[in-house]
């Protein structure tokens, strides 16, 4: 069995779109690589220290490579920025186990992917998987342009229904309201795109009264950050039983950190899951955008990059 962190080779890097690369990963050693499902991600632990999340593009099943889309970020903080200009082929690298924070219902029998920009790295890998599983499939794939819009070749050869929209062609982003009107209750509704698509999505699907609907960011949910952890609260370390406390402001993570224990991270925003902690005990103010209303009341997992404490005191399993 491997590590939950291991080192894989470069085998490739592709220019798919404008500002877009894939990057294909191969097994340093002759072992498969483990398994994912459609909508999962691994974190990539580059040389120059930043760690960054990234979903799978490839179809499920495939474990002799990992291929990853990355969409190189105007305000790049070093992580894409660093992809597209310093890693090579041929170079070793230190990737995360997949996980999966937007996972795929298979029990529908109709679907309705929506992907906006690089969003379509997830959504390009649950096609695939529909498409193999004999599933009724509609997706609508929006860019800025058709030069932005990667794997558009593949996607078109699925044979599945597809609506393309590129906002500088129609002046403006798409009417999703439009689109997501009057659709059968039971389809299963997938979007991942930037933040404004992913509201008007959400408001289009409660509207519509649509219980089958997924989203999955890839930036932080700003509604969902503020007012976070206006007093400060104590936390107990469960298995020293030591007592630490969290000023107001400050985040559980570094906290965490200070006292020595080993806590992984990536996003640090809430929207990878890498720092999820196992909580025994307390009434958790929940921050992130990676658990589900369902989990979130189970209260058994908090992400403490960005997750706290409503009141009094929280016990944690670590
Ligand atoms: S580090 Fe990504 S959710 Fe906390």
């Amino acid at each position: 069995m491997r590590p939950a962190t291991f080192t894989v080779i470069v085998d490739r890097i592709h220019v798919e779109a404008m500002d877009t690369v894939s990057i294909e990963l191969r097994a340093s050693d002759s072992a498969p690589l483990p398994a994912f499902d459609a909508g999962s991600h691994i974190s990539l632990h580059l040389p120059n220290g930043i760690v960054r999340s990234y979903s799978l593009v490839n179809a499920t099943g495939n474990r002799d490579r990992y291929i990853l889309g990355v969409l190189r970020a105007r305000d790049s903080q070093g992580g894409s920025a660093f992809v597209h200009e310093k890693l090579r082929s041929g170079d070793s690298i230190l990737i995360s186990e997949p996980r999966n924070n937007f996972p795929l219902d298979e029990s529908g029998e109709r679907f309705v992917l929506i992907a906006g920009g690089i969003g379509i790295t997830a959504i390009y890998s649950m096609a695939q998987r529909l498409v193999a599983l004999g599933k009724s499939v509609e997706m609508l794939y929006c860019c800025r342009s058709r030069e932005h819009a990667a794997w558009l070749e593949p996607i078109q050869a699925l044979g599945l229904s597809l609506k393309l929209h590129f906002d500088v062609q129609a002046g403006g982003p798409p009417d999703l309201r439009g689109f997501l009107d009057e659709r059968d209750r039971a389809t299963r509704f997938y979007c991942c795109g930037p933040t404004p698509m992913l509201s008007a999505f959400e408001s289009a699907c409660a509207e519509n009264g649509y219980t089958h609907a997924h989203i999955e960011r890839f930036s932080a949910d700003p509604s969902g950050l503020k007012d976070a952890q206006g007093a400060g609260y104590e936390v107990q370390l469960g298995r020293s039983g030591k007592v630490v406390r969290v000023e107001a402001g400050a985040r559980l993570l570094d906290v965490l950190r200070a006292e020595g224990i080993d806590v992984p991270s990536s996003c640090e925003q809430g929207i990878c899951g890498s720092c999820e902690t196992s909580v025994i005990e307390g009434d958790i103010d929940h921050r992130d955008s990676v658990l589900s209303e369902s989990e979130r009341a189970e209260g058994k997992t908090m992400m403490i990059c960005v997750s706290g404490c409503k009141r009094g005191r929280l016990v944690l399993d670590c």
